[in-house]
Order: structure tokens, then C-alpha cells, then sequence
């Protein structure tokens, strides 16, 4: 019987039990023994691995997050980890594992394929869209309308004490949650990292929209959004093993800026992780399910060194290494859309 391994790697996100479940189930049916690695990369590292059976994951489709548990581990970082992940992966016995994770999980997976492990399969997963060669990642509609959901209550606060209220939702390289949810949540400017932030264009935005008779506004940043002649700004400048910077802190900034300019009364709302936790959405369980389901077939059809992905309404599987290349960063059709109600 072939033993399947299977983990979970990066930021957390709804839809992930999705994929373990439908693994689990759809490897049943093949005869296939399924393994699950705990934390990611760490778990082959530590050998921290479980054997997954079908009541391991009964009653775990509506749960957020994953019960494989994540980290962000890097096993290329620290000297000898990747020796640790060939060794653990032999002593298992394992045949084939599946990588469900964002750039940096598949990242690591494309690596490891060169480096001898070849037979993995990728799952992209990430509430921030941005992985190319697939339509969707799951988590992502989860967190647009946990998102969207804010923004509406933001509002009528925003309204009865005629303010300004910025929102800071997440989004490192790209701002698909951003325009997604802010276009969902009727925002009057939406400022995303793909186009430098002109403070001075937002404060007249705003200025317009007041002498039209408003005395509130709604603004969505991600946190991955730059001022002009400037760098994103960070929590703290101390990298995690994938060379990442905690970001956060551009709406606080931001609302200082407006209330300066324009003398309107301005508060700030982070939503942070809120944003990646959660029961995930009819969409998100549906789509972690088709990946789970076609990542065992892919296995079946030893097409490894391949990730599922969305494209329009089909199931298809695409080159890791094509798909991490680079990444998918918003629409600027879909963002124009959003501009229609801006001001
Ligand atoms: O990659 C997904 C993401 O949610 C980003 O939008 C965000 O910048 C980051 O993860 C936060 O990571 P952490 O959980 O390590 O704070």
C-alpha cells in the first residue's frame, strides 16, 4: 500500500481542512495509507508525522485553520535541516507528499524536488490571492467577507460620529482582499501595494465626497500599501526564515495623514488575523475539496511536480515551478471598477 504524506505550511487559512479531509477520503478510496506532517516543513524536519485515519477527520470541514497545525519553517535555512527532511522522509516510508501551502511552502517543495524528494504534489492555499496559475486560493473568500462583514459594521459607526475610518486589512504583495472586500463593502477609496499611495489625491478624495453632503468615509488599505518615495511599513524589521518583515501599521499612519490634511476626525481598524480565521465559506470548502480530491489523483497518475489549480470553473494541474514564478497581483480592470465609487 503507497503511504501518502501530507502538510500544511505558511499562514494558516480557512478551507485547509478542507484539503486533509478530501485527501484523507479520496486516498482512502485508493487503497493509499495517508500520513500527516505536523507544522509544516518542521514536522518532517522533527518527525513530528501522524497517521491520519478516516475518523481524524470526521466533523472537520467547517473548522478554520488546520488540524495538521503550521509554522513557517524553512528547511533550506538552517544547516542540516534538509538532510533531517530526506531522512525522516525515507524512514516513513513514504511514497509521495502533498505541499498544501502559499509561494513559500511551494517554494520549498520545488526545491526539494531538484534535491531528490520528486515526488510531491503542490496545493496552493493563501487568503491573499496571490499565487499565479490558479483563479482562486482558497481562504481568500473566507476572508473577504469576514472583511466585507468589518467593513459594514465600520460603517455605520463611521456614520453617526461623522468620521473618517480607515481600514487595514492584509495583503503583503497584492491587494485582492482589499479591492475584493472594499468594493463588497461599499468603500469610498481602496489603496492596494500595486499603486503607490498619493496622500494628497486620498485627502481630496475625501474633501470631495464631504462637499457633496458626506460626513463620513471608508477607506481600505492593505497592509502591504506604500507612500510614494517610500518603503512598506513594517512592525518590525526582524525576518522570518522565508525573508518576510511583520507588516502592519500603515492605516494608523494613514489616518494621522488624513486627519492633518483634512481636519476631519479619523480612527484607524486593523483587522489583522480576524481576517484568517474562521469558519471558511460554502466557495472555500468547496474549492479546498476539489484541490484535496484532485491532489490523490494527481498522485495516482504519478503527475508529480505539479499544483492543482482553479482556472474558470476546472480542476487543472500546473508546473510548481510555473506557478511560483511570480505573483498575481490585482487586476487593475477589476480595481477600476472599484474606482467608480471612489470620492
Ligand atoms: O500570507 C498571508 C498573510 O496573512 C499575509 O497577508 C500577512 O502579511 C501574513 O500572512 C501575516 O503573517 P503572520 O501570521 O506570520 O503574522
Amino acid at each position: 500500500m503507497a503511504k501518502i504524506g501530507i502538510l500544511t505550511g505558511g499562514g494558516d487559512c480557512p478551507g485547509l481542512n478542507s484539503v486533509i479531509r478530501a485527501v484523507v477520503r479520496n486516498g482512502f478510496n485508493e487503497g493509499y495509507e495517508i500520513m500527516g506532517i505536523k507544522n509544516g516543513w518542521k514536522g518532517l524536519i522533527e518527525n513530528d508525522i501522524i497517521k491520519l485515519d478516516l475518523a481524524s477527520v470526521s466533523g472537520i470541514l467547517p473548522k478554520g485553520g488546520t488540524i495538521l497545525g503550521t509554522s513557517r519553517t524553512n528547511p533550506y535555512k538552517k544547516e542540516g535541516d534538509l538532510q533531517k527532511v530526506k531522512e525522516n522522509y525515507k524512514a516513513f516510508g513514504l511514497d509521495a507528499l502533498i505541499a498544501v501551502g502559499g509561494e513559500d511552502t511551494l517554494g520549498v517543495a520545488a526545491k526539494l524536488i531538484k534535491d531528490g524528494i520528486t515526488n510531491i504534489v503542490g496545493v496552493p492555499k493563501t487568503i491573499d490571492n496571490d499565487i499565479s496559475a490558479t483563479d482562486y486560493t482558497f481562504g481568500f473568500d473566507t476572508a473577504v467577507n469576514t472583511a466585507m462583514e468589518c467593513i459594514d459594521k465600520l460603517h455605520t459607526t463611521a456614520e453617526s460620529h461623522h468620521r473618517i475610518i480607515v481600514v487595514e486589512v492584509m495583503g503583503r504583495h497584492a491587494g485582492w482582499i482589499a479591492v475584493e472586500s472594499g468594493i463588497a463593502g461599499g468603500a469610498d477609496i481602496i489603496l492596494i501595494p500595486e499603486i503607490p499611495i498619493d496622500v494628497e489625491e486620498v485627502c481630496s478624495l475625501i474633501k470631495k465626497r464631504h462637499q457633496r453632503g458626506k460626513t463620513f468615509s471608508i477607506v481600505v488599505v492593505a497592509e502591504g500599501g506604500q507612500f510614494k518615495k517610500s518603503t512598506m511599513v513594517t512592525q518590525e524589521q526582524k525576518l522570518d526564515e522565508f525573508g518576510h518583515v511583520r507588516l502592519g501599521g500603515i492605516g494608523e499612519i494613514l489616518a494621522k495623514e488624513i486627519e492633518n490634511r483634512t481636519g476631519y476626525e479619523t480612527r484607524v481598524s486593523v483587522l489583522g488575523h480576524i481576517q484568517r480565521g474562521g469558519s471558511p465559506t460554502a466557495f472555500d470548502r468547496i474549492l479546498g475539496t476539489r484541490f484535496g480530491v484532485k491532489a490523490i489523483e494527481l498522485v495516482k497518475n504519478k503527475k508529480f511536480g505539479k499544483m492543482v489549480a482553479l482556472s474558470g470553473i476546472k480542476i487543472i494541474d500546473v508546473p510548481i515551478e510555473e506557478a511560483i514564478k511570480e505573483l498575481k497581483t490585482v487586476d487593475m480592470e477589476l480595481y477600476g471598477i472599484a474606482k467608480v465609487f471612489f470620492g
